[in-house]
């Protein structure tokens, strides 16, 4: 039996923030927006970040798993989205740079489980997971320059780091595709499993770090993680370009024309 938290901003059911009881201690914050990829709107980051600092500031939450619906992780921002921010001439932050920073500050330790299209965001949420399991049929893909933008989410720092320059290039800046099979081998993910396992291992993964004394934990993390000024630095330069590539003339033609097909 799963008890879903009150949903705090308007993004409804599209984000479910749950407490399985099956996995004591894990908070699984899940795309369900199916019906359109898992697409992420402003009002989905909204919940996201706040249920992330719900997990920072509640001591009976230990681990934290992203989660998708069977098929998809995510396909990334929602174009209609970008496309109504390049129109407004809005100067604020777009909101998935205050979600980015909230998993940059994540305390608790994060998991993912992908099955299926991770992409744009839902590739580099992952840079930002401590451990991710991944089944064989997903697809890690960020088509950034394509769209007229830049890579975010300090991927253009954590990417090179993980996965090696030319493997980072062609993923960011080619756009590339990249299998779960080569991401694994690369170092993206921890883990492959079947589809339908990808869930039980995800939380079974969070549970066991949710077991474990929870200061050793959070010291220990804090370690292997190293320094986060690096990181938010980093995204405050991706932040910069991305946010007047929003309003570029490549940026709308392509929202655009992905809003007509
Ligand atoms: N934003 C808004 N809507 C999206 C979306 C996105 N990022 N991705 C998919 N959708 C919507 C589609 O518009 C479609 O809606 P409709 O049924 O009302 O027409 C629905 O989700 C299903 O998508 P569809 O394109 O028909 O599925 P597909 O399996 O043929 O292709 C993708 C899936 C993800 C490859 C394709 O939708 C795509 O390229 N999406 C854009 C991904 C992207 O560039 N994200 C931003 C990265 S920075």
């Amino acid at each position: 039996m799963t008890d879903i938290l009150p949903a705090s901003t308007s993004a409804g059911d599209h984000i479910l923030v749950e407490r399985p009881e099956t996995y004591p201690g894990v908070m699984v914050i899940r795309f369900n927006r199916p019906e359109k990829k898992n697409a992420i709107t402003a009002a989905m980051y909204h919940r996201m970040t706040a249920a992330l600092d719900e997990a920072n500031g509640d001591e009976t939450v230990r681990a934290v798993a992203f989660l998708g619906t069977p098929g998809c992780f995510s396909a990334g921002n929602d174009m209609g989205d970008f496309l109504a921010h390049a129109l407004s001439g809005a100067t604020e932050p777009p909101a998935a740079a205050v979600f980015i920073k909230a998993l940059a500050l994540a305390q608790k330790p994060l998991v993912s489980g992908v099955d299926g299209l991770a992409i744009g965001i839902g590739t580099t949420l992952n840079l930002h997971c401590d451990l991710t399991v991944a089944s064989e049929r997903s697809l890690f893909k960020t088509p950034f320059v394509d769209l007229g933008l830049v890579p975010e989410a300090a991927s253009s720092l954590l990417a090179p780091a993980v996965i090696g320059h030319q493997r980072a290039f062609a993923l960011l800046v080619a756009g590339e595709g990249l299998s779960a099979i080569a991401a694994h081998q690369a170092g993206l993910i921890w883990k492959l499993a079947d589809p339908e396992a990808v869930e039980g291992e995800t939380l079974a993964l969070a549970a066991n770090l949710a077991r474990k004394p929870p200061e050793a934990l959070r010291i220990a993390r804090d370690l292997v993680r190293g320094p986060r000024p690096a990181v938010l630095a980093r995204m405050d330069e991706e932040l910069a370009h991305f946010s007047e590539r929003l309003k570029s003339a490549e940026a709308r033609a392509a929202f655009e024309a992905f809003m007509r097909r």
